[in-house]
């Protein structure tokens, strides 16, 4: 690592932590006021969305986007826009017919503080008020620039995306190698991270090589992340990540942990992250904090 990337390192709690305070603004400024008679699923999308999180997809889609010169009330918008759907996919994940999760971001989780039926409709419309946010000219004033935004957004979170790894997580059994397990997480995570770092490149209207970085980036840390999330199934606890731990061995789920062994998917992890920074190329040193983001994952404990 450079210096420049491990000073960026120790200074990234308080860069995510900024960039979280300027989405969650942009989400409270999206996301519905309860009125009507539907107001109780526009609380439940509210109560799913405020419960806070990482927010670490708005992150990237903010830094992607600053290395293109794009400016931060655009990119917030994209960055709205991915929070509310990656929400959807929570409130949906964690339903008894999921995972089956009463705890999520240290709250209970929307059907257990609503009903089933209203977490249900709440993911529902997360889901399709992140397609609304991107058409709305005030994300970009180029129409074939938000339509790139959405198909890129719907090919990422759709049947081959995030929702085919949601298939493929459930229906998953014993006969899962690591080829498998990576294939799965891809899509059930990595998508959603590789639409945020290309969000960038699309927003500031970049070349393709710039969008193919930034993507390569994305799919390594990707799996850094999601082998993170499983280390942490292992290791941490409920008080720590705002959710039930051992989840994943309760369900007998393969893992690159159960794969691997503990040391073994952490040396897989160290390898991607390297790889993601070196995707990077000439924008490694021009954006330090995607630079040093797969070296915090690593290091998180939450
Ligand atoms: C959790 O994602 C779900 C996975 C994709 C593994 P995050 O760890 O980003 O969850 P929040 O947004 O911080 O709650
Ligand atoms: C959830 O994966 C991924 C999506 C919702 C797309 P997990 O089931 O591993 O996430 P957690 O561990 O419940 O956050
Ligand atoms: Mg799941
Ligand atoms: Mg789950
Ligand atoms: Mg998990």
């Amino acid at each position: 690592m450079s210096d420049s990337v491990k000073q960026a390192a120790a200074e990234l709690p308080k860069a995510i932590a900024a960039s979280a305070r300027l989405v969650d603004s942009a989400l409270d400024a999206v996301l519905p006021q309860p009125a009507g008679r539907q107001a109780r699923v526009q609380e439940a999308m509210r109560y799913a969305v405020q419960a806070g999180g990482k927010r670490l997809r708005p992150f990237l889609v903010l830094h992607s986007a600053r290395l293109f010169g794009v400016d931060d009330s655009r990119s917030l918008r994209v960055g709205a826009a991915i929070e509310a759907l990656h929400t959807y996919s929570l409130v949906h994940d964690d339903l008894p017919c999921m995972d089956d999760d009463d705890l999520r971001r240290g709250r209970p989780t929307t059907h257990i503080a609503f009903d089933e039926m209203t977490a249900v409709l709440a993911g529902d419309a997360l889901l399709t008020i992140s397609f609304e946010i991107l058409a709305d000219a005030r994300t970009h004033p180029s129409a074939e620039v938000r339509c790139a935004l959405i198909a890129r957004l719907a090919e990422a979170s759709g049947h081959s995306g995030m929702i085919g790894g949601q298939i493929i997580d459930m229906l998953a059994d014993a006969s899962f190698g690591v080829d498998d397990v990576i294939d799965l997480q891809r899509r059930k995570t990595g998508q959603l991270f590789e639409f945020s770092c290309e969000a960038g490149p699309l927003l500031g209207q970049a070349t393709h090589e710039d969008r193919a970085r930034l993507k390569a980036y994305a799919e390594e840390m990707g799996v850094v992340f999601q082998i993170t999330d499983d280390l942490l199934d292992v290791t941490s606890t409920l008080e720590k990540t705002g959710k039930a731990v051992g989840k994943d061995a309760g369900m007998g789920k393969q893992t690159l942990v159960t794969l691997l062994g503990l040391q073994g998917a952490r040396a897989e992890a160290q390898t991607r992250a390297r790889r993601a920074v070196e995707a990077l190329g000439p924008y490694a040193a021009q954006a330090p904090e995607l630079s040093a983001l797969p070296f915090f994952l690593l290091d998180r404990d939450a």
